[in-house]
């Protein structure tokens, strides 16, 4: 039998040498796409402990970012104990931080089926699935005339990308303009679509062993439809074309209908994998 849970506290920078072995040998263990190490996470809050004595037996952490929507980031628990009640009291006691804070909408992006099995009973309904697309980058396209010069992105673009960004995406999708820096200081090939000087849009990607990916795509709503979206993507697979790197992937929303016919339209194809979203209002 499990042994009992002796207490559930917020985690400090204290918890680092606990939290860490967790994140390598939970027993089960989620992890969001994310543009932060784990360690960053442990600053901010509702990040929650759950202990049996002076063993961690799970950690749960729903830090609002932006503010306005807390998605799960982290959901562990170490073997030998019960994953639905270490989970669902560490969901509790984040629910209860996040509603005292004002925050009112949380997120969650599965990739197995535990948490998908849980989730029901912590109100959470299924909502959109992000689909997984890839692109033989041997097979790239040709170039589209678009307004805008596409540049790589340079460190004193990050206001103008993080506002582009804000604008273009809907909630919960947006990300924080901290989000937007992280995220250009991680990706390897950083472009933005310029018109007269202000920028329009961008997109954010990164290599890996296996190809590279596309983590971010925007274009303002002012400009979309001008086919910016075309050439920063048609741009970003002649680039890594001519390095040699195929395949490049991309995910995407299944009800981004703007999205998926322009990856369609540049030769991407599904692949068939998928993550499933939900999302609870916290009232
Ligand atoms: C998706 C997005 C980047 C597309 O950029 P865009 O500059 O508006 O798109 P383009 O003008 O280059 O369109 C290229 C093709 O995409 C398709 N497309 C673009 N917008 C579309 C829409 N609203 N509905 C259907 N198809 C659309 C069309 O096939 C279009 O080609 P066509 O004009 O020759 O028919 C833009 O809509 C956006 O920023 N959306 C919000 C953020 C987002 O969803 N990002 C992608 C997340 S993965």
């Amino acid at each position: 039998m499990a042994a009992p849970l002796t207490s559930i506290r917020p985690a400090t920078l204290a918890d680092w040498d606990a939290v860490q072995p967790l994140l390598k040998e939970a027993g089960y263990l989620h992890t969001h796409f994310d543009w932060h190490k784990p360690r960053a996470w442990l600053l901010r809050h509702p990040f929650m402990l759950a202990w049996s004595g002076s063993q961690l037996a799970g950690m749960l952490a729903a830090p609002p970012d932006p503010p306005d929507v807390a998605w799960l980031r982290f959901a562990g628990v170490a073997a030998g104990f019960s994953g639905p009640k270490v989970l669902g009291e560490l969901w509790a006691s984040c629910q209860k931080e996040l509603l005292a804070a004002g925050v009112r909408r949380s997120a969650i992006l599965t990739t197995n089926s535990y948490l998908d099995e849980l989730l029901p009973h912590w109100g959470f309904a299924a909502s959109e699935e992000v689909l997984v697309l890839t692109h033989n980058t041997r097979l790239a396209a040709t170039k589209t005339e678009s307004a805008a010069l596409i540049r790589r992105a340079r460190p004193e673009d990050c206001d103008a990308v993080a506002a582009v960004d804000w604008a273009a995406f809907d909630t919960p999708w947006r990300h924080s303009p901290g989000m937007v820096a992280a995220a250009m200081a991680h990706a390897t090939y950083v472009t933005v679509a310029q018109v007269d000087g202000t920028i329009v849009g961008h997109q954010f990607t990164t290599e890996g062993r296996n190809g590279a990916h596309m983590a971010r795509l925007a274009v303002h709503p002012t400009w979309q439809g001008k086919h910016i979206g075309r050439a920063l993507v048609q741009h970003m697979l002649r680039h890594f074309a001519d390095c040699g790197i195929s395949p490049v992937g991309v995910n995407t929303q299944s009800n981004n209908a703007a999205s998926l016919a322009l990856y369609r339209a540049l030769g991407f194809t599904l692949t068939g994998e998928g993550y499933q979203v939900w999302q609870r209002w916290l009232l």
